[in-house]
């Protein structure tokens, strides 16, 4: 059980960890009308039947589910939501608890955020991707059709509230896609931190709340800084560009089977990393070092050539993009960062050959 707690008076965002207290003086002080717990089919059967019994209070408490999954990221889902919420007579004293994973968090956070033009939340994350990342720092959205994250707010939540216990009944490979989002806290900001990560000889949820406190730390630090994502908080999607380009385009496909979201991002961490050598003098020999690290533990993607015309045609909808430039974050180092860097055809073509090569 993590036991340390912090603060992000910037966003004012109390990180509070395991502090089922935290959560029950929340709800006792605010004099809320209801309280509605969002869960996923998963998280309902996993998860709910422990966070129940530390709910303290006498409110009414209803409890949504929705399916399952990336395909449910979307403004159908939250009209559905919303039409529950109202049906159950949610007002602008209703508190929404979101309980699961990335994808509960941020559609569960967008939710609460536009509902009645917006109510209270709570995160509690029962991934490891959305401990360490999703449920922190207050972006909350859906995808649009296969496109991800284009619709959203930033509103952060009331309280995020960690505790490891859930992640129990998590697959390996689920475990295995939250790595890949401490791994990229490790690139950005502390080579120390990485290698770490990296040398683990499991993914056992023992041992782990540490290094899950370090990452939410180094998030929080870099959150507090620029908390709309005017610049430094940018680094933060470090492997995104090409990440969400790969995920969005096995999405969509009808043929090829689902992408984890932390597999994809290994796949952009690798390929933005390449290109940073290419780019900003990034250490050929350290480049090396972390494409070997990633695929020990990711393994390569099957793509081909075709694959990735499709997906370099998919990097136009990034949101970090402006006046039609793709925006790349890159790295000169570990832990420095180059923000809105524009990537010539050939030096991402340099990269997808690289990455193909690794097949
Ligand atoms: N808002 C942000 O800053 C941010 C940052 C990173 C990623 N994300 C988003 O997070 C999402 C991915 O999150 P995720 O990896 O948690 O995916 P997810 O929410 O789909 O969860 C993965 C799977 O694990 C199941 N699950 C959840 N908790 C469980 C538990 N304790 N035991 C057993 N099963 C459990 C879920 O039902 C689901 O099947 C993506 O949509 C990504 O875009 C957001």
């Amino acid at each position: 059980m993590v036991n340390k707690d912090s603060q992000n008076r910037e966003s004012n965002v109390q990180l509070n960890l395991a502090g089922y207290d935290q959560l029950n003086t929340l709800i006792r002080e605010n004099s809320f009308s209801k309280v509605f717990i969002l869960v996923d089919s998963n998280t309902h059967e996993a998860c709910l039947p422990l966070f129940l019994p530390k709910l303290e209070t006498t409110l009414e408490i209803e409890i949504i589910e929705m399916e399952q999954g990336e395909e449910i990221k979307t403004l159908e889902t939250c009209d559905s939501i919303w039409k529950v919420l109202s049906e159950l007579e949610a007002d602008r004293k209703s508190l929404l608890i979101n309980l699961g994973g990335g994808v509960v968090t941020d559609l569960g956070g967008f939710v609460a955020a536009t509902f009645k033009r917006g109510i209270s939340f709570v995160n509690v994350p029962t991934t490891l991707l959305a401990m360490v990342d999703a449920a922190v720092g207050g972006k909350t959205g859906v995808n649009l059709d296969s496109l991800k994250n284009q619709i959203g707010v930033i509103r952060p939540a009331d309280l995020v509230l960690i505790d490891t216990q859930y992640l129990k009944t998590l697959s390996a490979n689920e475990m295995r896609s939250g790595l890949a989002e401490m791994l990229k806290h490790g690139l950005i900001r502390d080579e120390d931190y990485w290698t770490r990560l990296i040398n683990l000889k499991d993914l056992d949820a023992h041992d782990l709340d540490d290094l899950i406190l370090e990452s939410i730390t180094i998030k929080e630090d870099i959150v507090s800084q620029d908390p709309s994502e005017k610049h430094l908080r940018k680094s933060l999607n470090y492997g995104h560009t090409l990440g969400h380009a790969i995920e969005s385009y096995f999405l969509e496909s009808p043929t090829k089977s689902k992408l984890l979201h932390g597999e994809a991002i290994a796949a952009g961490m690798i390929m933005e990393t390449f290109i940073s050598m290419l780019q900003c003098g990034f250490p050929s020999e350290k480049q090396e070092r972390i494409s070997k690290a990633i695929i020990n533990i990711f393994g390569a993607i099957p793509l081909n050539e075709e694959d990735f015309m499709q997906i370099k045609n998919l990097l136009k909808f990034d949101k970090k993009n402006e006046k039609g430039n793709i925006n790349f974050v890159l790295l000169s180092d570990f832990g420095k960062p180059e923000i809105d860097c524009q990537v010539s055809n050939e030096n991402l073509d340099n990269a997808c050959s690289y990455y193909l090569n690794l097949n």
